[in-house]
């Protein structure tokens, strides 16, 4: 009985191993998904990375949906492992693990982001030195500061998303 308590104190943790970091896993709506491709429009082949990718589940539809290759980088160990065990049935899904911030944003020509603003200030210079000039960044829930987005999706009750692109984050 212990021995399972323990167990599953111990995967709640790792589930939710991401809160020591910068932000605890929540999943964007499925209702969403849609309305984010729109909104970041990304071509087939393009490359979309979703930082802290949580189970893929976003990753795994637009790349089936929109036929664009992507990126997610995970650092809980159950979220990583369930969704990269997945992304070996999604010929364009990539799954890595670890800190986003240890890894290279260079190929990316979209970037997801649902986070905890407290990591905005470190992200972006991450951007500044990692991303192309013409990278799209798309946030969700709250919106970078002092920088106006170049489009906005919003929906009454509903989370809103903004679209920014690189060069004014530098
Ligand atoms: C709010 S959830 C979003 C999940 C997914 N992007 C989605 O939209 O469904 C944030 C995710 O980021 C992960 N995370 C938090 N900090 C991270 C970091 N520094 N590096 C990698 N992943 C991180 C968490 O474990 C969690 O799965």
């Amino acid at each position: 009985m212990i021995i399972i308590f323990t167990l599953l104190i111990l995967a709640t943790i790792l589930l939710f191993w991401g809160g020591f970091f910068d932000v605890v896993w929540l999943p964007t709506k499925k209702r969403d998904y849609n309305r984010i491709a729109k909104l970041i429009d990304l071509q087939p082949n393009e490359i979309l990375y979703d930082l802290g990718s949580g189970t893929g589940a976003l990753l795994f539809y637009l790349s089936k949906r929109y036929n664009i290759r992507c990126v997610g980088i995970e650092i809980s160990p159950i979220l990583y492992l369930y969704s990269k065990v997945k992304s070996l049935f999604y010929k364009k899904v990539n799954i890595k693990y670890g800190n986003f911030f240890n890894h290279d944003l260079s190929e990316a020509d979209g970037v997801y982001v649902f986070l905890h603003p407290k990591a905005y200030g470190k992200l972006r210079k991450k951007f500044s030195t990692d991303l192309k000039k013409e990278s799209k960044i798309l946030v969700s829930c709250w919106p970078l500061n002092n920088i106006k987005p170049m489009r906005m999706s919003k929906k009454e009750g509903e989370y809103t998303y903004y679209l920014y692109k690189k060069a004014p984050l530098c």
